[in-house]
C-alpha cells in the first residue's frame, strides 16, 4: 500500500482527472511501479486522459524513477466511439496538460499511437505492463495480450483492467460494473490455470499475473483457484443485476421474508 503521504499526492492528481480506475486500482498501479527494479520499463495501453498513467508514474518516481510509456492514440476505443454514433474523440491536450499538472513529465513518454503498430518495433524489456483498452471483445484484446506479454520480462507483471466485476465499486462509487467477456475470455484461455504465470491477484475489476519461467504446480492451481473466484464474482454479478430488476413489490416482499428469517 501506498504510504499515506503517497496516496494523499496520488489523489490531488488523479482524482481531478476523468476516468475509471477505482482508487484500489489506482493504489495498486502506484506500488506495482513502485516496486519495479529496472530490469525493464513501464508500459501502460490506453491511457485516456491519464487517470492511471498519473500512479504509474508518480508510483514509479517513489521507486527507482523507471520510465512510464503511454501508449494511446488518444482518439477512443472502438466501443467508445460506437457509443458516440461516430462524433469525434480526443484525449491528448487534457493527457499532457494532466502530466504537467503531476509534474510527470520527465517520467512519463506518451506515445500516440495504436498498440499493434507500436509492437511492431518495439525493442524494450518490460517490468510493468498494464493493458486498458476497454476490450469488450476478445480479439483485439487477445491479440494486444499475447504480442504484449511475450516483451514482459520473467518475473515481470501484466495488470489487465476490465477483467472481473466488482460489486463494490458499483455499490461504493456508483460507477457501472466493468468487467467486459473479451477480458475474461483472455484470462480463461491464457492465464487461469495455465502453466506460466504466478501470484494472480484480482483489485476489483483488474487483474494482475506475474509471469514466470518455473513451472510449479503450487502457481497452476492458484491460478486455478482464481479461475473459480473469478466465476463466483461473475455469479454475484448476475444475482445483483436479477435482483436490482425485480419490480419493487417484489423486492419489498423478498425483504421481508429476509428481515422475518434473521429474527427467527
Ligand atoms: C478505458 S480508456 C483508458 C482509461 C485509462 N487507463 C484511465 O485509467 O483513465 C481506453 C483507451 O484506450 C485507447 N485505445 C483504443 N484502442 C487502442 C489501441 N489499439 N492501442 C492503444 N490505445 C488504444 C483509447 O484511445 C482510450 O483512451
Amino acid at each position: 500500500m501506498p504510504t499515506l503521504a503517497e496516496k494523499t499526492r496520488l489523489h490531488e492528481y488523479a482524482d481531478p482527472i476523468q476516468g475509471w480506475a477505482s482508487d484500489p486500482e489506482l493504489h495498486t498501479l502506484f506500488d506495482l511501479a513502485k516496486a519495479c527494479t529496472g530490469k525493464g520499463v513501464i508500459v501502460e495501453i490506453g491511457s485516456w486522459k491519464g487517470k492511471s498513467t498519473v500512479a504509474l508514474g508518480l508510483g514509479s518516481e517513489a521507486g527507482k524513477n523507471i520510465r512510464v510509456f503511454a501508449i494511446d492514440p488518444h482518439t477512443g476505443s472502438p466501443d467508445h466511439l460506437a457509443k458516440r454514433g461516430g462524433e469525434a474523440i480526443w484525449t491528448f491536450d487534457e493527457f499532457k496538460k494532466n502530466m504537467e499538472t503531476a509534474g510527470l513529465t520527465n517520467t512519463v513518454e506518451p506515445i500516440r499511437d495504436f498498440s499493434d503498430k507500436v509492437a511492431h518495433a518495439w525493442n524494450k524489456p518490460i517490468e510493468l505492463l498494464y493493458l486498458d483498452v476497454n476490450y469488450h471483445a476478445y480479439e483485439p484484446g487477445k491479440e494486444d495480450f499475447l504480442t504484449w506479454s511475450k516483451l514482459v520480462i520473467d518475473g515481470g507483471t501484466i495488470a489487465l483492467h476490465n477483467t472481473y466485476p466488482a460489486l463494490r465499486v458499483v455499490i461504493k462509487e456508483g460507477q457501472p460494473f466493468h468487467g467486459w467477456p473479451g477480458p475474461q475470455q483472455i484470462l480463461r484461455r491464457f492465464v487461469l490455470g495455465k502453466r506460466g504465470w504466478r501470484n494472480i491477484r484480482i483489485v476489483d475489476t483488474t487483474t494482475i499475473m506475474e509471469k514466470t519461467k518455473e513451472s510449479r504446480s503450487g502457481d497452476t492451481l492458484q491460478g486455478f483457484y482464481m479461475r473459480g473466484y473469478g466465476e463466483t464474482l461473475l455469479l454475484a454479478q448476475k444475482l445483483y443485476q436479477l435482483l436490482t430488476r425485480m419490480p419493487v413489490p417484489v423486492k419489498k416482499f423478498l425483504k421481508r421474508i429476509v428481515i422475518s428469517g434473521a429474527k427467527h
